[in-house]
């Protein structure tokens, strides 16, 4: 069972053991806590619906940026999922839970995914693996740099193997021929798809809507919308199917970090993959989707302006790290809509999805945003 963490944001926290001891209790209220009865029939905090492996460091904390907060004239959360508390993994320790799960029952003893060079998610499947002492092969769009550094100093610190293809199309292939390859020679391989965006990775933020339907509880008003980034689905399929499950009303606005086709079908192909598995029969429509495309800049991986703005504002006023990949990009956006008036009355909150090694790489270009403020020092 897992014992909640008291966390150090202290007055602004909502999450302690007796905030979570009274949102159980009042879990079972539904009169108070607008959950329907039927989806409060349905589920309970402690039972999963799928086999769970215990990594992460659950709650994460939910508190307010204050300067933030005062700066937009807009009330914002954040729900501090960049502090899951294994391998610096954000949303993808989530999905890692319910996947590695999954890798024992199959009893499958060599795991592959695919990524970026800098991919959080083949991070945090190499950490998992390392730790549950499984071979694990990570196939890779880039190439090995004779200094690495971010995901893929720990990708190699965690032992796994690395194999390099040109491009992104080339990823899949790759893993899948190694697979046969090694199913050839009588091992039982486990493929995993890029970012963990399955019906069992995203089921991981079921469970994450869950938790922070949990703590919204202690807060009225209720805040109206979640914001944060989203790439490869996994994240808003799951958090679409737990809002379904538990009828939620507040409102998902994914920000989009690359230029994919169709990112909607996706969403919804996974969370009707994710609400079949546990016996859902909601099958969702691309309307339920809401993406704001305007912040992804030039490419995925390709910094922006307004998102290394972004992330100094957040690293200065808040000492709270983004990074420059997902969740610059998404607090952009929010800055962006606040500023031009799209929260009035509203309490937003942000889902910090982590990404943290991405920033000890050459990928941030941050200088223009970093100069001190002068200081007189007496
Ligand atoms: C830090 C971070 N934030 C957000 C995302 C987006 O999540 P998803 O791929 O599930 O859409 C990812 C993964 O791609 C990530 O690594």
């Amino acid at each position: 069972m897992r014992v909640p963490e008291v966390s150090a944001f202290d007055s602004h926290c909502v999450v302690s053991d007796e905030s979570v001891a009274s949102n159980n209790r009042s879990s079972m209220e539904g009169h108070k806590t607008g959950l329907s009865r039927s989806s409060m029939d349905e589920w309970n905090m402690n039972d999963s619906k799928l086999p769970r492996l215990t990594l992460a460091t659950l709650p994460t904390p939910l508190h307010r940026l204050q300067n933030l907060s005062d700066e937009l004239a807009t009330e914002v959360w954040i729900k501090r999922d960049d502090l899951t508390g294994f391998a610096m993994g954000g949303n993808k320790v989530r999905k890692a839970e319910f996947i590695f799960a999954d890798v024992l029952a199959q009893k499958s003893d060599v795991v592959l995914t695919i990524g970026a060079t800098q991919s959080n998610h083949a991070c945090v499947v190499a950490a998992a693996a390392r730790r549950l002492r499984i071979e694990c092969h990570l196939f890779l769009a880039g190439q090995m740099s004779e200094q690495p550094t971010g995901n893929l100093l720990l990708d190699r610190l965690a032992g796994a193997e690395l194999h390099f293809v040109n491009s992104f199309d080339e990823r899949s292939p790759a893993m899948e021929a190694f697979a046969e390859v090694l199913r050839a020679k009588g091992r039982i391989p486990y493929t995993i798809p890029l970012g963990g965006s399955n019906a069992i990775g995203a089921y991981g933020y079921v469970v994450g809507f869950q938790e922070l339907e949990n703590q919204l509880r202690s807060l009225p008003p209720r805040p109206t919308r979640l914001v944060f980034a989203s790439s490869s689905c996994g994240t808003y399929a799951g958090l679409l199917a737990g809002k379904a499950l538990l009828d939620s009303e507040i409102e998902l606005l994914g920000v989009r970090v690359d230029l994919d086709p169709n990112p909607e079908e996706t969403i919804c192909a996974v969370a009707d993959a994710c609400a079949q598995r546990i016996g859902l029969t909601k099958r969702f429509r691309s309307e339920e989707v809401h993406l704001k495309p305007d912040y992804a800049g030039e490419d995925y991986g390709v910094p922006t302006e307004e998102g290394s703005e972004a992330l100094t504002k957040l690293w200065q006023s808040e000492g709270i790290l983004l990074d420059p990949v997902y969740t610059a990009k998404a607090m952009a956006g929010l800055i962006d809509l606040a500023r031009r008036g799209e929260f009035i009355n509203e309490r937003v909150v942000f889902l910090h999805t982590g990404g943290a090694p991405a920033v000890f790489t050459s990928i941030p270009r941050l200088e223009f945003h970093t100069q001190p403020e002068a200081t007189e020092l007496h």
